[in-house]
């Protein structure tokens, strides 16, 4: 299944262009290994209603299956990309923030200080990644494998029950 992705960075610093967007580029290649379509990609500084905005924006569109955001999960006083999109979540997927923090803490302690929620708008599913290019990489690859069945199943497509029953363990 192709998914629709489409990726937002959240950093004052990027925004400004005084620092290089990396975490954005490294996200945009993890989709495109796996022959995801990227539809669309941005940059917004840690401004709630900037985040939420373009959160609706792309949930409205109808073209965006998933919103990988990256940045501003942290404890620094601008870090607020959990808070913006838990404002504009319909339903909380706590089990993909949950099993992003346990597969990181296998990688590193300072996992628990990702704040990261995730959720669904709509029929799009919003998961916030760290910031860092190596963080947001490998809390990607812990959700990857179970997006394209969480797509089907928000799609409530009628094979998706007969999808669920045959998942491998
Ligand atoms: N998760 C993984 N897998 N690898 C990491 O290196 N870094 C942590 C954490 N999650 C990290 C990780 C650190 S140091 C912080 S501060 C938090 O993510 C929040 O990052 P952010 O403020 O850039 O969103």
């Amino acid at each position: 299944m192709s998914l629709r992705v489409s990726i937002l960075t959240v950093s004052d610093r990027s925004a400004q262009g005084i620092r290089p967007d990396s975490a954005g580029p490294v996200l945009v290649s993890a989709c495109q290994e796996r022959n995801w379509n990227v539809v669309e990609t941005d940059i917004v500084p840690d401004e709630f209603h900037q985040i939420q905005s373009k959160l609706i924006q792309w949930c409205q569109s109808g073209e965006v299956d998933v919103i990988l955001t990256t940045g501003g999960t942290g404890f620094s006083p601008r870090d607020i990309t959990p808070e913006a999109t838990l404002g504009i979540l319909d339903r909380q997927a706590p089990g993909l923030a949950e099993a992003m923090r346990l597969e990181s803490l296998k990688i590193t302690p300072y996992a628990m200080l990702s704040r990261s929620v995730c959720g669904i708008r709509g029929k799009t599913i919003i998961i916030n990644l760290p910031g860092s290019p190596k963080a947001a990489l490998e809390n990607f690859l812990t959700v990857a494998p179970v997006l394209p069945h969480a797509v089907h199943l928000l799609q409530d497509s009628p094979s998706s029950e007969a999808e669920h029953r045959n998942l491998p363990a």
